[in-house]
């Protein structure tokens, strides 16, 4: 944890304030050091107020990403969210993970972009991501299961960021298969899971997620005005996106935590209760394939059981899914 952090973190948890004294001994650092980080971080926006009787006080933050005020809003990250990089601008923040990944990097590092140039979708779609706008980011993972189960984690990120949305925003969510988060029928988060595996082992997994945040109506291509949505849109009101991003990493860090602990069945329950497509008839589209049948229920690797209508079971594990009226 760099200073910055340490001292963003003392902030962020003592509302009262804390004295130059009090910070200089628990990082080890001269008064005078404290003052000068002070400084630096009001130059990146932060207003940090300073009283004689109170010591710092935190009163506002700026809505940029800064990788230590990230790691200090953090409670107790055990796997993701324990190494945290804003990037201003990349191609996607899928490719700097997959670099990271063949770089031998630990799973649980998340990377941010205020703005991505060729920010991707499923299904070779392009991901439109106006800079400072929206949460652009990607985790690295490194999950002990095969390839075949690769589609928990894209469950466990839609449910954990239909309830971190949920909980922060009280807007009312849920979830389309596999992965978007809609509101009001509008596509408010979308996950795109890219996996490098073995026939018997996942190798890595890149888990890349796109929140729009203080994105507005018309700051959006004509095209997706009807089909997508945002914070703002929803909710009238800016959001603070580090806010978001620390609501986000920690309900993923739980949701993980749950995978791990074998207790995958948990998540798929509180997905399927979140769902907008299970009990629909639905049409998927596979490539050229088209199947129809009604949403049942989701198996212990994650894919979409759906019942045809010549009553067979027919496993879903890609694809788009057209809900039928
Ligand atoms: C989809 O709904 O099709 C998935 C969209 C995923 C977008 C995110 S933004 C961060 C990460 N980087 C990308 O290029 N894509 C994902």
């Amino acid at each position: 944890v760099t200073t910055d952090a340490a001292i963003l973190h003392a902030l962020r948890h003592d509302p009262g304030g804390a004295s130059g004294a009090d910070l200089a001994r628990r990082l080890g650092i001269s008064r005078a050091a404290v003052w000068a980080r002070i400084e630096a971080l009001r130059e990146l926006g932060y207003d940090i107020e300073a009283s004689p009787h109170q010591g710092y006080q935190l009163l506002d933050s700026p809505d940029a990403l800064h990788a230590d005020d990230l790691i200090a809003r953090q409670r107790r990250p055990q796997i993701i969210g324990r190494d945290i990089r804003v990037f201003q601008e990349t191609t996607s923040t899928n490719d700097i993970i997959e670099r990271f990944a063949r770089d031998g990097v630990e799973e649980g590092v998340v990377v941010f972009a205020e703005s991505q140039t060729q920010g991707r979708g499923r299904l070779g779609r392009k991901w439109v991501s106006p800079p400072g706008r929206g949460l652009w980011f990607s985790v690295l993972l490194r999950p002990q299961f095969p390839p075949a189960a690769a589609t928990r984690i894209t469950i466990l990120a839609a449910t954990a960021v239909a309830r971190a949305v949920r909980e922060l925003t009280g807007l009312r969510v849920e979830i389309k298969w596999p992965n978007d988060i809609l509101a009001r029928g509008r596509k408010l988060v979308g996950i795109l899971t890219e996996m490098s595996a073995e026939p018997d082992r996942v190798r890595h997994v890149t888990l890349g997620i796109g929140v729009d945040v203080n994105v507005a109506a018309s700051e959006l291509p004509a095209a997706l005005r009807e089909v997508a949505t945002s914070l703002l849109e929803e909710t009238g009101r800016r959001w603070q996106r580090a806010e978001v991003a620390a609501a986000l990493l920690e309900a993923l860090d739980d949701d993980y935590a749950r995978l791990r602990d074998g207790n995958f069945r948990a998540i798929a329950d509180e997905w399927e209760s979140q769902c907008a497509t299970l009990g629909q008839n639905v049409v998927v589209e596979m490539g050229a394939r088209r199947i129809s049948g009604r949403a049942e229920s989701l198996d212990d690797d994650g894919a979409l059981l759906l019942r045809t209508q010549h009553g067979r079971l027919e496993r879903i594990i890609g694809g788009d899914v057209l809900i039928e009226k």
